[in-house]
């Protein structure tokens, strides 16, 4: 089996990439469909178990999960790849990357796989994040702030990933406010379609612990059909 999915980008660190990620692969579980989650390169990590993105990747998931399978390349400093990779002088593994993107998309049907930063976060010498989406051959969403300021950080990803020839599926646009006077907030999204030509899959709005359920992130506020097509 070959498996389809996405690789879920943002226009920044901590736009809510693992958050969307992790709301995605719960709710297509629900729906019935076997979703593997990779995290291919993570820095900020502990010397021992699981880091952060990692460990909710893999409990939304849901199957018990190898932490070498899910996140093959950890680093200790909370820095862009390349950086952490320089300073401790282990460079990324790309072939450990490659194994388990070929482990993981032989035994699952949707594969969601989550970048590191955005997309042009350099991982390696003329190598960046938006390089790994290519050589998995996944579309990729990305998840976006609401308010000014989204126009240009995602004009910018969309045109850097046309540009390395990736097909952008969608845009999330993560922690709007519902009830926005923000003109900036109010229009971007359309403002994102017309400008750039992006399907915007719909807004997220911050949600308390208990209500962060898939069904609350992606069957209420995410246009399913739009993505799956
Ligand atoms: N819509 C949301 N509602 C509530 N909390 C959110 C939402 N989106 C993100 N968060 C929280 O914001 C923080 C950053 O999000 P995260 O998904 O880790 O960002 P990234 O993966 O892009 O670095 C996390 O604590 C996450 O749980
Ligand atoms: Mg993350």
């Amino acid at each position: 089996m070959k498996a389809q999915g996405w690789f879920i980008t943002g226009t920044d660190t901590g736009v809510g990439k693992t958050f969307i990620a992790a709301g995605l692969a719960m709710a297509l579980r629900q729906l019935g469909h076997s979703v593997g989650v990779l995290k291919p390169i993570e820095t900020g990590c502990p010397v021992d178990g699981w880091p952060d993105d990692g460990r909710r990747l893999a409990e939304a998931a849901g199957a018990p999960c190898d932490i070498d399978a899910v996140v093959p390349c950890r680093y200790q400093e909370p820095l862009a790849p390349s950086v952490a990779a320089g300073r401790c002088g282990r460079p990324v593994d790309l072939q450990s990357i490659d194994a388990a993107w070929d482990a993981l998309r032989g035994a699952c049907e949707i594969a969601i796989v989550e970048g590191c930063g955005g997309l042009m976060v350099p991982i390696a010498p003329g190598t960046t994040v938006g390089h790994l989406a290519v050589r998995f051959g996944l579309p990729i969403l990305i998840v976006v702030r609401a308010g000014l300021g989204t126009l240009n950080h995602t004009g910018l990803t969309a045109h850097y990933a046309r540009s390395l020839g990736l097909t952008v599926a969608g845009i999330v646009i993560n922690q709007a406010d519902p009830q926005t006077t923000d003109i900036a907030e109010q229009t971007n999204p359309g403002e994102l379609e017309r400008a750039f030509g992006l399907n915007v899959l719909g807004s997220v709005p911050v949600l308390r612990p208990e209500q962060a359920s898939a069904a609350d992130v992606v069957a209420r506020y995410l246009n399913m059909n739009l993505l799956l097509g």
